[in-house]
């Protein structure tokens, strides 16, 4: 209907253009008309009366050429008239005959005029000029007695009328030009409705398939399944709902055919390690990664390919290094890697996690890039891509390339499946294009990422981070309408996928409740009942922000003295990259805080930080959740953090404070956390002792709000919207692929 509205407006104002020529050419036409007739009518009332002027002229009559010429001037058009002597004197004139024709004017002006332009043979002079009152119409005619000329008679007519003609006309061309345009606007609008009509009338037949030609059943119903999956996924994004792990299943099956999904991420979900006591122990490792994926990996089944990183590895994958997991359960499989100490060093410890992780993250530690690390980097991302080619079972797979671990393995995966679809998530930050630009192989890095049909962070900020990196150091357009990078005309997308955690989380299947839990946490710690409790949960890494978690605890006591000997702080600190020198420095330096603020306000057993610096399985990071009055997450910069999301799952009684970093991707959705500038110490603390005195109808209030996003917001959700965007691309290209095959054969064919 747009279409149609716009085109009668094309229409109108075509129409209007041409009425305007119209009248143009049609004014001055008429105009022509009424002058030769009037030309023509002075030479006949001249040459009517010509032998009584002779007369009156023989017998230098004034007083009756006078009477003559008002006689001649009663005709209603002639304004006045003239008669001169051949010498120029003006012999009689009409009463109010005006001066500016006087015969000396008139005979200039002959005299200026071409010859040419004079009325044939008669030689009459006329024309056409204004006078105050209007346009009026001279004619200056020679009186001829046989070939002498005896004077000149000159008439005057007024032209006012041909005027009022035209301003008739024009009134009537206007109102046709209305006429016709409303006219055009209704059939153009008429003919547009019943000419969609007919189409989609005509297209419900063809995708019904009654009158389709052969040649295009394949095409048709290919054309017919994308509308139908589009509608149906409108139809369930409209209808809403939680995303559970049996919809992700359903959406999969019904987007990808049963297809398998491959992932490739550089930490296992499970680890198996021997014991000191000789046994296999297997272990969950503490990871954002692993936390969000496995549950997706567990609803999907299908490959995780990673590096086998545990000490009893490999004696418990088959040959080709594989395992079916989770154990007892063994609903996918993980793929391990083997990895030289060269490679391991050179590629996770160097350029991953000396190079790139500093380089995204803005906390305090210069990345350091070597050539040698980079040259493993490639080497194993080319690995990684080598073993997911070999994992996939046909030329178009799913693959979902998980972090900094892996940007070159897309396009890596892309030369040798050019037809897979390939999602890159980047768990952590991406930083700005300045910061980035300090990477010696910036160019390399994106390039490789380019490899893949969607790119996804968890912020929109992220996402324009890594715009503005593709426009600063590489040669490829950015559309920003689609939100997506080109390359040599291939499309990648650039969007948020905001990640998130499993709801409900499965490990409270087999948690006690809320208060049992805080009596065993208690009991453990062997505190008492009524100790306020704090919890912090994290990896022992420099952008988690610890040290100055444990300063705003000090901060805490030292403004809120009633809080000493009451308020205990407890930090699970798992152990990570430790040969790192940097995460050495860290653990030690967060060692030493908590031993001088616990010799500080050491009283008797108590002391208020408790810092437990060792691999704590889930249930077991469960239980602190459930045990805690506060849970602060302090990190300095982070892309999500998963700690603050599955302290909100934890709590099934509504009840706890979440202090949140404000540097952290979830503090964008869970703002009813108490939201904290970590590096701020008086503003931390007094949100710590804001959350310990905070009433319990507050707190559930917030809590109910959280667990309402989260719930909402959760893992399922995330997967399930990558997937569905990459599977309808998938479609599209497809499509895309098969009418462009067709268009060519048809071409062919003429
Ligand atoms: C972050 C990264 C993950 C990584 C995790 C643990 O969350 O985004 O990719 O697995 O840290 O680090 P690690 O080096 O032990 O795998």
């Amino acid at each position: 209907m747009r279409n149609a509205l716009r085109f009668s407006a094309i229409l109108i104002g075509a129409l209007g253009v041409l009425t305007w020529i119209a009248y143009s050419v049609l004014a001055r036409t008429t105009r022509d008309w009424f002058e030769a007739d009037v030309a023509l009518r002075a030479q006949l009332v001249v040459g009517t009366a010509r032998q009584s002027l002779l007369a009156h002229f023989h017998q230098s009559d004034s007083g009756a050429l006078h009477a003559q010429l008002q006689d001649i001037s009663r005709d209603q058009r002639i304004m006045a008239a003239a008669a001169w002597a051949e010498d120029g004197s003006t012999i009689a004139a009409t009463d109010g005959y005006p001066a500016r024709f006087s015969c000396a004017n008139v005979v200039r002006e002959i005299r200026r005029t071409p010859a040419k332009a004079l009325a044939a043979g008669n030689g009459a002079w006329l024309k056409r000029t204004e006078l105050p009152g209007g346009q009026v119409h001279v004619a200056a005619i020679s009186l001829l007695d046989g070939s002498h000329a005896l004077g000149r008679i000159v008439l005057i007519h007024d032209l006012s009328f041909a005027l009022r003609r035209e301003g008739k006309a024009r009134n009537l061309l206007l109102v046709a030009f209305g006429v016709l345009a409303l006219a055009a606007s209704i059939v153009t609008m008429v003919a547009a409705r019943l000419a969609r009509r007919d189409w989609t009338a005509e297209l419900r037949r063809i995708l019904r398939g009654d009158e389709a030609r052969p040649e295009y059943l394949p095409l048709l119903r290919d054309v017919r399944a994308l509308v139908q999956r589009l509608s149906s996924e409108q139809e369930q994004e409209q209808r809403g709902g939680h995303w559970t792990p049996a919809r992700l299943k359903a959406t999969l099956s019904q987007h990808l055919r049963g297809e398998r999904v491959v992932i490739v991420a550089n930490r296992e979900p499970y680890i198996h390690e021997h014991t000191a006591e000789g046994t296999v122990r297997v272990q969950q490792p503490a990871s954002g990664l692993v936390t969000a994926l496995e549950p997706v990996m567990r609803a999907c089944s299908g490959v995780w390919v990673a590096h086998g990183s545990g000490s009893a590895d490999r004696e418990t994958a088959d040959a080709n290094g594989r395992i079916k997991v989770p154990p007892a359960e063994e609903s996918y499989v993980v793929r391990r890697l083997w990895l030289s100490e060269a490679e391991e060093q050179g590629y996770y410890y160097g350029f991953s996690n000396e190079g790139l992780w500093p380089l995204c993250h803005l906390a305090d530690a210069r990345p350091t890039f070597r050539a040698e690390d980079f040259e493993h980097y490639r080497t194993v991302n080319r690995r990684f891509a080598d073993a997911v080619c070999a994992e996939v079972d046909s030329d178009d797979p799913i693959v979902l390339v998980q972090d900094y671990h892996f940007a070159l393995a897309p396009k890596m995966i892309r030369e040798r499946l050019p037809r897979a679809t390939i999602i890159s998530f980047w768990h952590i930050p991406w930083p700005n294009s300045e910061r980035f630009g300090i990477c010696p192989w910036r160019e390399e890095l994106l390039d490789g990422m380019l490899g893949s049909s969607i790119i996804g962070f968890h912020t929109q900020l992220h996402c324009n981070n890594f715009f503005d990196a593709v426009d600063s150091y590489l040669e490829a357009r950015i559309d920003r309408e689609r939100n997506a990078v080109v390359q040599s005309g291939r499309a990648t997308l650039v969007r948020p996928y905001p990640i998130s955690t499993e709801w409900p989380v499965h490990w409270l299947d087999k948690l006690p409740s809320v208060e049992e839990c805080r009596r065993g946490v208690l009991e453990a710690l062997a505190l008492p009942p009524d100790t306020l409790l704090g919890v912090g949960v994290d990896r022992l890494d420099y952008t988690k922000g610890i040290e100055e978690r444990l300063l705003a605890v000090e901060r805490l006591l030292e403004r809120h003295p009633a809080l000493r000997g009451r308020f205990v702080f407890v930090q699970l600190a798992a152990p990570s990259r430790t040969k790192i020198e940097r995460y050495r420095e860290l653990n030690e330096a967060v060692e030493r805080t908590a031993a001088r603020i616990n010799a500080r306000y050491a009283d008797g057993p108590y002391e208020p930080v408790r810092l437990l610096c060792t691999h704590h399985e889930p249930p077991s990071v469960f239980r602190y959740y459930r045990a805690a009055d506060v849970c602060y997450v302090s990190s300095l910069h982070d892309g999500m953090n998963l700690v603050a999301k599955e302290f909100v799952a934890a709590r099934t009684d509504e009840q706890g404070v979440l202090v949140l970093s404000q540097f952290t991707g979830a503090a964008r959705e869970l703002t009813e956390a108490l939201i904290v500038n970590p590096y701020d110490l008086d503003q931390a603390s007094d949100a710590l002792a804001a959350a310990v005195q905070m009433p319990k109808d507050e707190q559930r209030e917030r809590m109910r709000s959280m667990r309402g996003l989260v719930a909402e917001y959760n893992v399922y959700r995330w997967a399930g919207r990558m997937l569905v965007d990459a599977a309808q691309l998938r479609r599209r290209e497809r499509l895309t692929g098969r009418l462009a095959r067709f268009g060519m054969r048809a071409l062919g064919a003429q």
